[in-house]
Protein backbone atom coordinates (compact mmCIF):
# COMPACT_ATOMS: atom_id res chain seq x y z
CA UNK A 1 0.00 0.00 0.00
CA UNK A 2 1.35 3.50 -1.01
CA UNK A 3 2.38 5.81 2.31
CA UNK A 4 -0.90 7.59 3.20
CA UNK A 5 1.28 11.11 2.82
CA UNK A 6 0.58 14.55 0.99
CA UNK A 7 2.33 17.97 1.02
CA UNK A 8 0.72 21.20 0.18
CA UNK A 9 1.06 25.32 0.53
CA UNK A 10 -0.85 27.89 0.67
CA UNK A 11 -0.77 31.91 1.07
CA UNK A 12 -2.23 33.50 4.67
CA UNK A 13 -4.71 36.42 3.05
CA UNK A 14 -5.52 40.05 3.59
CA UNK A 15 -9.82 40.70 4.52
CA UNK A 16 -10.81 44.10 2.76
CA UNK A 17 -14.53 43.39 4.15
CA UNK A 18 -14.20 41.43 7.12
CA UNK A 19 -15.38 38.08 8.86
CA UNK A 20 -16.51 39.04 12.64
CA UNK A 21 -19.04 36.80 14.18
CA UNK A 22 -21.01 33.53 13.29
CA UNK A 23 -24.09 32.47 12.39
CA UNK A 24 -23.03 29.14 13.47
CA UNK A 25 -20.01 28.89 15.72
CA UNK A 26 -19.27 25.17 15.61
CA UNK A 27 -19.19 25.08 11.56
CA UNK A 28 -17.77 28.48 11.48
CA UNK A 29 -20.80 29.94 9.20
CA UNK A 30 -20.39 33.56 9.00
CA UNK A 31 -22.49 36.46 9.75
CA UNK A 32 -22.01 38.08 6.74
CA UNK A 33 -19.67 37.72 3.46
CA UNK A 34 -16.34 38.61 2.79
CA UNK A 35 -13.47 39.56 0.67
CA UNK A 36 -9.86 38.93 0.87
CA UNK A 37 -6.80 38.76 -1.38
CA UNK A 38 -4.03 35.82 -0.97
CA UNK A 39 -0.77 37.44 0.45
CA UNK A 40 1.99 36.36 -2.04
CA UNK A 41 5.01 35.55 -0.28
CA UNK A 42 3.40 35.00 3.10
CA UNK A 43 2.92 30.88 3.31
CA UNK A 44 2.46 27.81 4.91
CA UNK A 45 3.74 24.69 3.74
CA UNK A 46 2.45 21.21 5.63
CA UNK A 47 2.88 17.77 5.40
CA UNK A 48 0.66 14.86 6.61
CA UNK A 49 1.29 11.44 6.87
CA UNK A 50 -1.82 9.28 7.95
CA UNK A 51 0.08 6.18 9.78
CA UNK A 52 -1.59 2.67 11.65
CA UNK A 53 1.33 2.64 13.54
CA UNK A 54 1.08 6.17 15.48
CA UNK A 55 -0.96 5.85 18.51
CA UNK A 56 -1.91 9.48 18.36
CA UNK A 57 -1.87 12.64 16.25
CA UNK A 58 1.76 14.59 16.10
CA UNK A 59 1.98 18.05 15.55
CA UNK A 60 5.00 19.48 14.62
CA UNK A 61 5.18 23.35 14.06
CA UNK A 62 8.69 24.91 12.55
CA UNK A 63 10.39 22.26 13.90
CA UNK A 64 9.28 21.69 17.40
CA UNK A 65 6.72 19.24 18.77
CA UNK A 66 3.12 20.93 19.78
CA UNK A 67 0.20 19.63 22.18
CA UNK A 68 -2.08 21.35 24.56
CA UNK A 69 -5.15 23.06 22.65
CA UNK A 70 -3.13 23.67 18.87
CA UNK A 71 -3.16 19.87 18.69
CA UNK A 72 -6.43 19.40 19.58
CA UNK A 73 -7.30 21.48 17.48
CA UNK A 74 -5.36 19.95 14.56
CA UNK A 75 -6.64 16.85 15.85
CA UNK A 76 -10.16 17.94 15.59
CA UNK A 77 -9.65 18.91 11.99
CA UNK A 78 -8.13 15.72 10.98
CA UNK A 79 -11.13 13.23 12.60
CA UNK A 80 -13.28 15.26 9.80
CA UNK A 81 -11.19 14.25 7.27
CA UNK A 82 -10.76 10.95 8.94
CA UNK A 83 -14.65 10.39 8.95
CA UNK A 84 -15.01 11.60 4.97
CA UNK A 85 -12.01 9.13 4.09
CA UNK A 86 -13.36 6.49 6.66
CA UNK A 87 -10.03 5.69 7.72
CA UNK A 88 -9.00 5.66 11.51
CA UNK A 89 -5.29 5.97 11.57
CA UNK A 90 -3.63 8.53 13.55
CA UNK A 91 -1.25 11.42 11.29
CA UNK A 92 1.78 13.10 11.69
CA UNK A 93 1.21 16.98 10.61
CA UNK A 94 4.69 19.02 9.93
CA UNK A 95 4.11 22.33 9.17
CA UNK A 96 6.61 25.44 8.64
CA UNK A 97 6.01 29.20 8.11
CA UNK A 98 8.04 31.01 5.71
CA UNK A 99 7.47 34.29 7.69
CA UNK A 100 9.07 34.91 10.70
CA UNK A 101 7.20 33.17 13.94
CA UNK A 102 5.49 35.72 16.52
CA UNK A 103 5.53 38.33 13.14
CA UNK A 104 2.12 39.52 14.36
CA UNK A 105 0.76 38.01 10.49
CA UNK A 106 -2.04 35.63 11.28
CA UNK A 107 -0.96 31.89 10.40
CA UNK A 108 -4.54 30.09 11.06
CA UNK A 109 -5.33 31.04 7.11
CA UNK A 110 -2.74 29.54 5.68
CA UNK A 111 -2.12 26.80 8.23
CA UNK A 112 -5.68 25.23 7.58
CA UNK A 113 -6.16 25.71 3.98
CA UNK A 114 -2.38 24.02 3.78
CA UNK A 115 -3.98 21.46 6.17
CA UNK A 116 -6.90 21.15 4.24
CA UNK A 117 -5.64 20.06 1.16
CA UNK A 118 -2.79 17.90 3.09
CA UNK A 119 -4.83 15.92 4.99
CA UNK A 120 -7.72 15.71 2.18
CA UNK A 121 -5.26 14.56 -0.58
CA UNK A 122 -3.21 11.80 1.77
CA UNK A 123 -6.50 10.81 2.79
CA UNK A 124 -7.38 9.40 -0.68
CA UNK A 125 -10.06 12.01 -0.84
CA UNK A 126 -10.63 14.12 -3.90
CA UNK A 127 -11.98 17.82 -3.23
CA UNK A 128 -12.96 20.19 -5.34
CA UNK A 129 -12.06 23.29 -5.13
CA UNK A 130 -15.12 24.66 -3.39
CA UNK A 131 -15.20 21.47 -1.27
CA UNK A 132 -11.80 21.98 -0.03
CA UNK A 133 -12.62 26.06 1.13
CA UNK A 134 -15.56 24.50 2.85
CA UNK A 135 -13.21 21.79 4.62
CA UNK A 136 -11.07 24.33 5.22
CA UNK A 137 -13.56 26.63 6.89
CA UNK A 138 -14.25 24.40 9.43
CA UNK A 139 -10.65 24.78 10.87
CA UNK A 140 -10.52 28.52 11.06
CA UNK A 141 -13.11 30.35 9.36
CA UNK A 142 -10.70 32.76 6.97
CA UNK A 143 -8.50 29.36 5.86
CA UNK A 144 -11.53 29.21 3.05
CA UNK A 145 -10.40 32.22 1.27
CA UNK A 146 -6.72 30.80 1.41
CA UNK A 147 -7.70 27.82 -0.56
CA UNK A 148 -8.98 30.08 -4.02
CA UNK A 149 -6.73 31.98 -6.10
CA UNK A 150 -5.73 35.91 -6.10
CA UNK A 151 -8.87 37.98 -4.86
CA UNK A 152 -11.18 36.14 -3.21
CA UNK A 153 -15.06 36.65 -1.86
CA UNK A 154 -16.21 33.99 0.72
CA UNK A 155 -20.00 33.72 0.34
CA UNK A 156 -22.65 33.44 2.89
CA UNK A 157 -25.92 34.04 1.53
CA UNK A 158 -27.95 34.64 4.94
CA UNK A 159 -26.30 31.67 7.15
CA UNK A 160 -25.91 29.19 4.52
CA UNK A 161 -24.53 25.76 5.95
CA UNK A 162 -22.46 24.93 2.72
CA UNK A 163 -20.70 28.49 2.96
CA UNK A 164 -17.38 28.43 1.21
CA UNK A 165 -14.94 30.57 -0.87
CA UNK A 166 -14.59 31.28 -4.72
CA UNK A 167 -11.80 33.55 -6.58
CA UNK A 168 -13.56 36.54 -8.11
CA UNK A 169 -10.28 37.77 -10.00
CA UNK A 170 -6.14 36.32 -10.26
CA UNK A 171 -3.69 37.40 -8.73
CA UNK A 172 -2.79 39.82 -11.72
CA UNK A 173 -5.73 41.07 -12.05
CA UNK A 174 -4.35 44.36 -9.79
CA UNK A 175 -0.85 44.61 -9.01
CA UNK A 176 -1.58 45.57 -5.65
CA UNK A 177 0.83 45.40 -2.68
CA UNK A 178 0.56 44.56 1.08
CA UNK A 179 3.39 46.39 3.06
CA UNK A 180 2.42 44.91 6.74
CA UNK A 181 3.76 47.23 9.65
CA UNK A 182 4.95 45.25 12.32
CA UNK A 183 3.74 46.92 15.78
CA UNK A 184 3.93 44.13 18.12
CA UNK A 185 4.95 40.62 18.06
CA UNK A 186 3.40 39.68 21.53
CA UNK A 187 0.61 37.15 20.97
CA UNK A 188 -2.72 38.76 21.17
CA UNK A 189 -4.45 38.15 24.78
CA UNK A 190 -7.94 37.34 23.05
CA UNK A 191 -7.72 34.92 19.88
CA UNK A 192 -10.08 35.12 17.01
CA UNK A 193 -12.07 32.07 17.66
CA UNK A 194 -13.31 33.82 21.25
CA UNK A 195 -13.45 37.28 19.76
CA UNK A 196 -16.35 36.30 17.15
CA UNK A 197 -18.30 34.44 19.96
CA UNK A 198 -18.28 38.41 21.25
CA UNK A 199 -19.41 40.00 18.13
CA UNK A 200 -23.13 40.11 18.78
CA UNK A 201 -22.97 41.33 22.86
CA UNK A 202 -21.84 44.53 20.13
CA UNK A 203 -24.94 46.75 20.29
CA UNK A 204 -23.12 47.68 16.53
CA UNK A 205 -22.75 44.13 15.27
CA UNK A 206 -26.36 43.50 13.89
CA UNK A 207 -26.10 46.84 12.14
CA UNK A 208 -22.47 46.10 10.66
CA UNK A 209 -23.93 42.83 9.21
CA UNK A 210 -26.80 44.37 8.04
CA UNK A 211 -24.91 46.88 5.66
CA UNK A 212 -21.97 43.74 4.67
CA UNK A 213 -24.18 43.26 1.34
CA UNK A 214 -23.60 46.67 -0.14
CA UNK A 215 -19.81 46.73 1.00
CA UNK A 216 -19.23 43.42 -0.32
CA UNK A 217 -20.75 44.40 -3.86
CA UNK A 218 -18.94 47.76 -3.55
CA UNK A 219 -15.86 46.38 -2.68
CA UNK A 220 -16.06 43.75 -5.23
CA UNK A 221 -17.10 45.75 -8.33
CA UNK A 222 -13.38 48.08 -7.44
CA UNK A 223 -11.57 45.64 -7.46
CA UNK A 224 -12.65 44.44 -10.93
CA UNK A 225 -12.59 47.87 -11.68
CA UNK A 226 -8.72 48.63 -10.42
CA UNK A 227 -10.73 51.55 -8.87
CA UNK A 228 -8.35 52.89 -6.11
CA UNK A 229 -10.15 55.52 -4.49
CA UNK A 230 -13.58 53.78 -3.90
CA UNK A 231 -11.62 50.32 -3.04
CA UNK A 232 -9.66 52.84 -0.07
CA UNK A 233 -12.81 53.93 1.05
CA UNK A 234 -14.74 50.76 1.38
CA UNK A 235 -11.76 48.42 2.89
CA UNK A 236 -11.41 51.60 5.85
CA UNK A 237 -14.82 51.77 6.40
CA UNK A 238 -15.14 47.92 7.01
CA UNK A 239 -11.81 47.80 8.60
CA UNK A 240 -13.39 50.98 11.14
CA UNK A 241 -16.37 49.45 11.30
CA UNK A 242 -15.08 45.56 12.86
CA UNK A 243 -12.97 47.81 14.99
CA UNK A 244 -16.01 49.39 16.40
CA UNK A 245 -17.58 46.00 17.28
CA UNK A 246 -14.66 44.81 18.73
CA UNK A 247 -14.15 47.78 21.11
CA UNK A 248 -17.97 48.14 22.23
CA UNK A 249 -18.39 43.82 22.62
CA UNK A 250 -18.47 42.75 26.19
CA UNK A 251 -15.94 42.56 27.77
CA UNK A 252 -14.66 44.68 25.30
CA UNK A 253 -11.75 44.02 22.64
CA UNK A 254 -9.33 46.77 22.12
CA UNK A 255 -6.34 45.22 19.55
CA UNK A 256 -4.62 48.64 18.50
CA UNK A 257 -2.16 50.06 19.93
CA UNK A 258 -0.34 54.13 19.91
CA UNK A 259 1.30 53.14 16.57
CA UNK A 260 -1.40 51.32 14.98
CA UNK A 261 -3.30 54.86 14.90
CA UNK A 262 -0.60 57.07 14.05
CA UNK A 263 0.04 54.66 11.35
CA UNK A 264 -3.23 55.24 10.31
CA UNK A 265 -3.54 58.76 10.42
CA UNK A 266 -0.35 58.86 8.42
CA UNK A 267 -1.79 56.69 5.61
CA UNK A 268 -4.83 59.23 5.34
CA UNK A 269 -2.16 62.02 4.95
CA UNK A 270 -0.17 60.06 2.51
CA UNK A 271 -3.54 59.75 0.44
CA UNK A 272 -4.98 63.59 0.80
CA UNK A 273 -1.14 63.84 -1.04
CA UNK A 274 -2.65 62.15 -3.90
CA UNK A 275 -0.57 58.40 -2.95
CA UNK A 276 -3.09 55.49 -3.75
CA UNK A 277 -2.69 53.91 -0.35
CA UNK A 278 -5.33 52.46 2.55
CA UNK A 279 -5.16 51.00 5.71
CA UNK A 280 -6.67 47.81 6.89
CA UNK A 281 -6.02 45.94 10.63
CA UNK A 282 -7.25 42.61 11.73
CA UNK A 283 -7.33 41.11 15.24
CA UNK A 284 -4.04 42.25 16.61
CA UNK A 285 -2.16 45.90 16.34
CA UNK A 286 -0.38 45.47 12.90
CA UNK A 287 -1.45 47.28 9.85
CA UNK A 288 -2.15 45.90 6.61
CA UNK A 289 -1.46 48.99 4.14
CA UNK A 290 -1.94 48.36 0.48
CA UNK A 291 -0.63 50.11 -1.98
CA UNK A 292 -0.20 50.16 -6.03
CA UNK A 293 3.06 48.33 -6.81
CA UNK A 294 4.30 51.69 -8.21
CA UNK A 295 4.46 53.04 -4.75
CA UNK A 296 5.78 50.30 -2.42
CA UNK A 297 8.95 51.05 -2.05
CA UNK A 298 7.66 54.83 -1.28
CA UNK A 299 5.09 53.58 1.04
CA UNK A 300 7.29 50.67 2.74
CA UNK A 301 9.89 53.44 3.33
CA UNK A 302 7.82 56.37 4.68
CA UNK A 303 6.40 52.92 7.49
CA UNK A 304 10.30 51.99 8.29
CA UNK A 305 10.59 56.00 9.57
CA UNK A 306 7.52 55.69 12.01
CA UNK A 307 8.76 55.29 15.57
CA UNK A 308 7.01 52.02 16.63
CA UNK A 309 7.14 50.41 13.91
CA UNK A 310 9.74 47.40 14.13
CA UNK A 311 9.26 45.85 10.97
CA UNK A 312 7.79 46.24 7.53
CA UNK A 313 6.94 42.77 5.32
CA UNK A 314 5.50 43.15 1.64
CA UNK A 315 3.06 40.55 -0.19
CA UNK A 316 1.62 40.49 -3.00
CA UNK A 317 -1.25 38.59 -4.47
CA UNK A 318 -1.17 35.38 -4.34
CA UNK A 319 -1.93 32.03 -5.60
CA UNK A 320 -3.86 29.35 -4.95
CA UNK A 321 -3.61 26.35 -2.24
CA UNK A 322 -1.25 23.68 -4.27
CA UNK A 323 0.19 20.40 -3.98
CA UNK A 324 3.96 20.26 -3.35
CA UNK A 325 4.53 16.90 -5.35
CA UNK A 326 7.98 15.83 -3.70
CA UNK A 327 6.56 12.33 -3.15
CA UNK A 328 6.96 11.19 -6.41
O1 LIG B 1 -10.39 32.86 10.65
P1 LIG B 1 -10.41 33.51 11.97
O2 LIG B 1 -11.33 32.84 12.92
O3 LIG B 1 -9.01 33.67 12.52
O4 LIG B 1 -11.01 34.99 11.80
C1 LIG B 1 -10.36 36.02 11.13
C2 LIG B 1 -10.92 37.33 11.54
C3 LIG B 1 -10.24 38.56 10.96
O5 LIG B 1 -8.91 38.29 10.58
C4 LIG B 1 -10.22 39.63 12.04
C5 LIG B 1 -11.04 39.12 9.76
C6 LIG B 1 -10.93 38.34 8.49
O6 LIG B 1 -11.94 38.35 7.75
O7 LIG B 1 -9.87 37.75 8.19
Amino acid sequence: MSPLTASATANSNIAFIKYWGNCEPKARIPANGSISMNLGGLETRTTVTFDAFLDSDDLILNSQPVGGAALGRVSEFLNRVRRLAAINHFARVESENNFPMGAGIASSASAFAALALAASTAAGLELDEFALSQLARTGSGSACRSIPSGFVEWQADGCNPDSGAVSIAPPEHWDLRDCVAIISREHKPTGSTEGHALAYTSPLQESRVAGAPTRLAQCREAILARDFATFAEITELDSNLMHAVMMTSSPRLIYWQPTTLTVMQAVQNWRQEGISVCYTIDAGPNVHVICLTSDVELVAARLRQIAGVQDVLIAYPGGPARLVLEHG
